[in-house]
């Protein structure tokens, strides 16, 4: 057995390594498919050039990936050591809470295409979101799903899930840095050709 500091992480096991994988995986994946479909419409012509139908068939595989990635989680901190000094029951219950409001809020304040990169198919937000939760920080899905991530390490009081957590923080500040210009030019351009097509009035969005 391969473990450090006397047993903290079991790094011979390897859920932790799936974990770890998955993690940095569902990022990567839909970066790369939002913008295959922003410069080549790849889902919508897979999708009989429907890109509502596509955006949702990319949310359900999202989810879903999410998901997987949850299970191996919960995989992970069932199996790796356990350490008392990581193990604060109401420090956890606070960042589920917080962590899970900010996640719930962000989808029912962004909608599904909103949420799952419509953005990149052309179905943009009529408005700039700008109530809660956004207005405590622009990236509430990212950080609310990493309160979640640290909250259920420490319900659980292992080292690894806060490992495995502190990977989940770097790959969404990795993704905020990628994804964020792309998303604002996308609506920048909107405000040009709104700008440029009507005088005064703007257009509707499509
Ligand atoms: C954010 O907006 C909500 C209402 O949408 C408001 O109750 C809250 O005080 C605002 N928070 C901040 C920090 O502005």
């Amino acid at each position: 057995m391969s473990q450090i500091a006397g047993g903290f992480i079991d790094f011979s096991q390897n859920t932790l390594y799936f974990s770890a994988l998955a993690i940095a995986f569902n990022p990567t994946f839909w970066n790369i498919v939002a913008r295959s479909e922003y410069h080549n419409k790849t889902l919508t012509r897979l999708f009989g050039r429907n890109s509502l139908r596509a955006c949702y068939a990319l949310a359900i595989t999202i989810f879903s990936l999410g998901l997987f990635r949850d299970a191996l989680y919960g995989r992970v901190l069932r199996t790796q050591p356990y350490t008392p000094t990581f193990h604060h029951p109401y420090i956890a219950y606070l960042l589920l809470a917080l962590g899970n409001t900010l996640v719930l809020t962000s989808y029912h304040a962004l909608g599904i295409t909103g949420t799952f990169l419509g953005d990149y198919f052309g179905i943009l937000m009529d408005e700039p979101v700008t109530g809660f939760p956004f207005n405590i920080t622009s990236a509430p899905m990212y950080w609310g799903s990493t309160m979640s991530f640290l909250g259920t390490a420490l319900l659980y009081g292992r080292p690894a899930g806060v490992l495995l957590t502190v990977e989940v923080y770097l790959v969404y500040l990795a993704a905020l840095q990628f994804e964020d210009p792309f998303t604002s030019e996308i609506y920048a351009k909107r405000e040009r050709e709104r700008k440029g097509n009507g005088k005064g009035k703007g257009k509707k969005a499509e």
